[in-house]
């Protein structure tokens, strides 16, 4: 879909539809007073017979409104004045974005981008737009031999924007919402896939293209047999017990001096999650297909910056396998040596997440690190503790665990931060090793940080649980392509400080 910004009256575009607010009760936005005024009260006439009253989400579509130029007008119930924020603007976004898809308006002026949101900015608002846009649009029809396509889609949408000075910000907002967007859209893609066809192979085969497309962009492939040379004998454990073969994936992008320090972000990339000899029970089983959400994740943030083109380094490591119970599983006692040297006694074949991570958070040590963030669907306690609004943050630096909560609370994809006091680490403890895989069932997220913890002492490191963000189960089931935008917003806000300084 394309995406404009201008500034002009409602009553003067020439376009399929024209979109403006009315808050509740029948309280015109002020565009749409605009639009009430030359159309003779054309729409407080309809709005006081009571064809809407306003409500967050009503919609009502007309047609020929008298003095205009466009075919339509649509208004878009934004609820009451005073409650209008973050929530109900990108609700009152989709909404439109779904009625003008089934009207057949194919473009649309939208000046619901004009009200106002409290302490957000055009910015803000035209880059939601555009990301809510798009993830209203999104279907995964691959697998469906018949799809039933909209017959007079959305093509373009404009968004004005109050004064010509906010184009400038409105046209770099599209950019940013744009490059978010294909992340995400990526994210979601690599992750609804069905786990028989997205396997770590997969995986190295999408990381491998994106280094041919773009000479900033370089990608090695590590196969299962160079990763048991190296030592990693945790991550090999857990691969194993599956005929689908491991593979540690990196790509880097150069987007800064050589000298400067990478941030690095790891994704935790289980294919498929059967729990091993400790096996899961059936039901709902199936969803573990998004057990590589965190390598999905990094994914889609590097495709975001490199759309971007960032002033950064950047290295996304995925460590990619299949948790299954074939007959090379390890088994519940099994003692294996980690490449930092330290022995795990493996307790639950299902806490298999910490094992591949803890090699490859020890492996991007060579990295250099500025940051390390690493992205897993690690704990279905963190879904217990938080459900599905934040993605669970733990961190070994302030700083970095500060600057993750601002950018998540500013782009709306949220995290909340758990601690990981020294005092949780004994639940690790072991008889028969320097740790075991399982701290039981208090606090289990933050054991499993705890655990990670052991293998990130030489940086500044943090750790994002997205087992309650990275999909949507039930009716809606399917991928959200969280944490994409925290990660990407990250990003932008550090650079636009180092420039700054
Ligand atoms: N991938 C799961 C975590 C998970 C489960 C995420 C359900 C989302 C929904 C992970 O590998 C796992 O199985 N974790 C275990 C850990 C336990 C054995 C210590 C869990 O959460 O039960
Ligand atoms: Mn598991
Ligand atoms: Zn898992």
């Amino acid at each position: 879909m394309e995406f404009n910004v201008k500034s002009g009256n409602p009553e003067k575009q020439r376009s399929a539809c024209v979109v403006v607010g009315v808050f509740e009760s029948r309280k015109l936005s002020g565009m749409g007073e605009q639009l009430d005024e030359v159309s003779n009260s054309y729409l407080s006439n309809i709005l006081r017979r009571g064809d809407l009253e306003g409500k967050l989400g009503q919609t009502l579509l007309l047609h020929n409104v008298p003095n205009t130029l466009s075919d339509r007008v649509l208004l878009v119930g934004c609820g009451k004045e005073r409650e209008f924020g973050d929530k109900q603007y990108k609700k009152i976004i989709s909404k439109m974005i779904t009625t003008l898809n089934e009207t057949g308006s194919m473009e649309a002026v939208c000046f619901l981008s004009e009200l106002n949101v409290r302490g957000r900015d055009t910015r803000w608002k035209v880059r939601q737009a555009v990301e809510s846009a798009q993830d209203t649009l999104y279907s995964f029809e691959e697998f469906k031999s018949k799809t039933d396509a909209t017959r007079r889609p959305l093509r373009r949408l404009t968004f004005n924007v109050t004064t010509r000075k906010e184009l400038a910000p409105g046209e770099r907002a599209i950019e940013e919402g744009l490059a978010i967007a294909s992340g995400s859209h990526k994210a979601k893609d690599l992750a609804n896939l069905p786990p028989n066809i997205a396997n770590p192979s997969y995986l190295a085969e999408e990381a491998k293209a994106l280094a041919i497309e773009n000479d900033k962009v370089d990608c090695e492939v590590l196969d299962e047999s160079e990763l048991e040379n190296m030592g990693m004998g945790a991550f090999v454990a857990v691969a194993r017990g599956s005929d689908t073969p491991a593979k540690l994936i990196t790509l880097k992008y150069n987007g800064a001096k050589t000298e400067d320090k990478p941030i690095v972000l790891v994704g935790k990339g289980i294919t498929f999650d059967s729990g091993g000899i400790s096996l899961k029970p059936g039901e709902q089983m199936d969803e573990m297909k998004y057990d590589m959400g965190g390598a999905a994740g990094v994914f889609g943030a590097f495709i975001a910056i490199t759309q971007l083109q960032l002033n950064v380094n950047l290295v996304v490591v995925i460590a990619a396998a299949e948790n299954m119970p074939g007959g090379k599983a390890s088994r519940p006692g099994d003692i294996v040596t980690t490449l930092s040297g330290q022995t795990v006694e493996i307790l639950n074949t299902d806490a298999e997440g910490r094992l591949v991570l803890c090699d490859a958070l020890t492996y991007v040590d060579k990295f250099e690190p500025d940051v390390v963030i690493d992205v897993a669907t690690l704990t279905g306690a963190c879904i217990i503790a938080l459900g599905n609004q934040a993605s669970g943050l733990m961190s070994n630096h302030n700083p970095l665990a500060h600057d993750l909560l601002n950018a998540g609370e500013h782009c709306g994809d949220r995290a909340w931060r758990l601690p990981i006091w020294d005092e949780y680490q004994s639940q690790l403890d072991s008889n028969f090793a320097d740790m075991s895989n399982l701290g039981g069932r208090p606090a289990g997220s933050i054991t499993a940080a705890c655990f990670l913890s052991r293998f990130t002492k030489k940086y500044h490191w943090a750790h994002l649980d997205i087992a309650g963000t990275a999909w949507k189960s039930g009716k809606d089931k399917g991928a959200t392509g969280r944490p994409v935008p925290l990660l990407t917003q990250y990003i932008m806000n550090r650079c636009e400080s180092q420039a700054g300084r």
